[in-house]
């Protein structure tokens, strides 16, 4: 009887899983590359790419649509909103998926994003409405994990600065080198040793750190001691233990706004961060605070709220900054990936089957458990 009730909701609360028979509406919001798309065959994950999957999709029947106009009532996403089954997003650029647009989009079924980190989407209400909400977990890990080290040595070696009077034809020496420092021997932090953590701290080992993580789950002690990372249960305890403090935890309720005025004011002075997590996680006006006071000494990432980064954001104004746009994991090489995991899910959608475990965000009215 009990279980019979439950199926009975799940089946409200789970708008109908699986393909029903004919064609399907298919959005994707992919970022535009004009005059770079013919450069590489390879370039799958822009508009005109379109992840490679046009004339698979096309040669069943299904209708693809692709835009990168996504904003506002009168965007050509908002146009389909209405009748759209499947709608493909990607972090790189952002199709809010608001409480609104879900309550809008009666025939939605499955929200797929082509990558990793799905808080563009407002996961409650999705998970209200039945929807099923999956990510193509792992494919850009390694792509960000290499990116961070990176963007690591580029604030650790006060390298920007560097560049900046090679092109301007400037050569001050002093200028860069009071603030240079080796890697060697400095205590690094990850909060959040997930798949791109553990692989960064992998990458940080043969650097002859000192490497701390902060995350919700211990290790198992093997792979703790194989990675030569110190766990470190309190947050704040490891904050001012830390010369640099990389961020790799999802965009969440318990993350959003993590390092506030307060937390920031906890790390040691002269710290640098690298956040290619979320640009949400971090007080924006924090942060650019604290890099015009000098008590954190660089910060470095790829992630904005929101994306695109408004002319005015003030980290692209603040100090001892090495911004980029969203990058670190839509090289050619993750997008193939996501592509690939994007093609299989919608295959796996088509047949009725299940998606690997761990691309589901949110199934059956349940959201993963790192987000609830
Ligand atoms: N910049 C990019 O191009 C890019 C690409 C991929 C992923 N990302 C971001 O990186 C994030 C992490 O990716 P991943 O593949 O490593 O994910 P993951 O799920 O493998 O790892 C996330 C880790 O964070 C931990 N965590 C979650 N909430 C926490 C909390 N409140 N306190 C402490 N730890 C917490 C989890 O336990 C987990 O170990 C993604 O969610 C996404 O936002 C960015």
């Amino acid at each position: 009887m009990a279980g019979a009730a439950t199926s009975a909701i799940k089946s409200v609360l789970t708008r109908h899983l699986h393909a029903s028979p004919g064609s399907k509406k298919i959005v994707g919001v992919f970022y535009k590359a004009n005059e770079y798309a013919a450069l590489n065959p390879n370039f799958v994950g822009c508009v005109e790419g379109a992840l490679g999957i046009r004339d698979w999709l096309e040669s069943q029947g299904h209708q693809y649509i692709v835009t990168d106009d996504k904003e506002g009532p009168n965007s050509e996403l908002e146009k389909h909103i209405p009748d759209l089954h499947v709608l493909i997003t990607t972090p790189f650029h952002p199709a809010y998926v608001t409480a609104e647009r879900i309550k809008k989009a009666k025939n939605l079924q499955l929200l797929l994003t082509a990558g990793i980190g799905s808080d563009h989407i407002d996961l409650p209400a999705a998970a209200a409405a039945g929807l099923t909400v999956a990510e193509v977990t792992g494919s850009n890990v390694v792509s960000v994990a290499e990116d961070e080290l990176m963007r690591i040595l580029i604030l650790v070696r006060n390298f920007l600065p560097g560049y900046h009077q090679a092109i301007s034809g400037e050569w001050n020496v002093a200028a860069i080198s009071h603030r240079a420092y080796d890697l060697e021997g400095k205590t690094v932090g990850t909060v959040g040793a997930g798949r791109i953590g553990k692989l960064l701290l992998q990458r940080l080992k043969p650097f002859n750190c000192n490497l701390l993580y902060h995350d919700r789950l211990k290790m198992d002690p093997e792979l703790e001691n194989q990675i030569g990372a110190k766990f470190e249960e309190d947050l704040d305890a490891m904050l001012p233990k830390c010369d640099i403090i990389v961020i790799n935890t999802p965009l969440t309720d318990k993350t959003r706004g993590l390092f506030d005025k307060d937390r920031i004011a906890k790390c040691k002075k002269g710290v640098l961060i690298v956040n290619n997590a979320r640009g949400a996680i971090m007080d924006t006006q924090a942060v650019a605070d604290a890099c015009s006071s000098g008590h954190v000494a660089g910060y470095s990432g790829d992630v904005w709220f929101p994306q695109p980064a408004p002319k005015d954001h003030p980290w692209r104004y603040m100090p001892n900054h090495a911004m980029t746009p969203h990058i670190s994991g839509t090289t050619i090489d993750a997008q193939l990936r996501y592509a690939a995991g994007t093609k299989d899910m919608l295959e796996r959608y088509f047949k009725g089957e299940e998606f690997p475990s761990q691309n589901y965000i949110v199934k059956e009215g349940k959201l993963a458990s790192q987000y609830q």
